[in-house]
């Protein structure tokens, strides 16, 4: 039995697991209590041997997630920002290696650290209102949770470029013509076409289906360790820069003043 979690909702349905993002109201963005869940969500899927699929979505209509929670990134210093990146590359890794199928239902924003964690599922099935994009360079910084090694395996080098560098936002179709997503369904048959794609998962051997997985991703991948390690530094080295912490802070500048406007009215 999982204990209840606080940003995540686990539910069983079959041999299916559905691990839902749960803050709606932040756009399900990614804090470090999501992170730790999602890794514990993980460990006990990866145990229960009557679970043959993992499905992720986000609460809501509007985000799958808006990525790395910004108020967390604000408190970053060069110091703990090395830390940070690990921890998020490391559950990412945890789902893109699970011995068992992984699909991402993507609805609504799916941006930053939420489009890093679609890019280590499996499968990506995606709402034809969803959006997805790496916003991190508004920011001052660069994806930290494994961007910038999966979306370049998955879209080739130019379009990752374009995305992260230039920090295009895509919407489902132009995704599905990248290759980033899979299928682009209305956001009413989301649900059932994840199920369904589940379902088809389900009735492959487990244990061939596990290792088509790793195979498929040991070989396309050439050193993961030494890029996600690459990552990290640079993420790092951002957090040494004045324009990355101005940049962070503007978003908190932001909010600030929504609040302000928010009392005087
Ligand atoms: N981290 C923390 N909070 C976030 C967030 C994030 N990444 N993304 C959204 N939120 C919060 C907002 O602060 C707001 O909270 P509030 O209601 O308490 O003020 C709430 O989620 C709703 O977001 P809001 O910005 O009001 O929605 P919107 O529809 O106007 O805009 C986005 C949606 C996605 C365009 C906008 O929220 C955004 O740009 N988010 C940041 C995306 C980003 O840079 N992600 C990468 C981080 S590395």
């Amino acid at each position: 039995m999982s204990r209840p979690y606080e940003t995540i909702k686990t539910k069983k349905e079959q041999i299916t697991t559905w691990i839902t993002l749960n803050r709606p109201d932040k756009l399900n963005a990614i804090n470090a209590t999501m992170l730790q869940e999602l890794s514990e969500a993980l460990d006990t899927t990866e145990k229960d041997t009557n679970i043959r699929c993992v499905i992720i979505t986000g609460e809501g209509e509007k985000a799958f997630s808006a990525g790395a929670d910004i108020t967390e990134l604000q408190k970053l210093t060069q110091e703990t920002a090395a830390e940070f990146s690990r921890k998020g590359q490391q559950v990412f890794s945890q789902v893109e290696t699970l011995s068992k199928p992984v699909v991402a239902a993507i609805n609504g924003y799916t941006l930053g650290g939420g489009l890093e964690l679609a890019l280590a599922c499996d499968f990506r099935l995606a709402s034809i209102d969803a959006e997805l994009g790496f916003p991190e360079m508004k920011l001052g910084i660069i994806p930290g949770w494994g961007g910038t090694q999966r979306l370049a395996w998955t879209v080739g080098v130019a379009e990752a470029k374009r995305l992260i560098m230039l920090g295009d936002r895509v919407k489902a179709e132009e995704a599905l013509n990248m290759g980033l997503v899979d299928k682009v369904v209305p956001p009413n048959k989301l649900k059932a076409e994840a199920e369904a794609l589940a379902q088809r998962l389900c009735e492959c051997p487990p244990t061939a289906l596990k290792y088509a997985k790793h195979a498929i991703n040991s070989g396309t991948q050439g050193s993961l360790e030494a890029g996600l390690k690459k990552e990290t530094d640079f993420f790092t080295l951002l957090f040494s820069t004045k324009e990355t912490k101005e940049r962070i802070e503007a978003f908190g500048s932001r909010e600030t003043k929504k609040r302000e406007t928010v009392k005087s009215e």
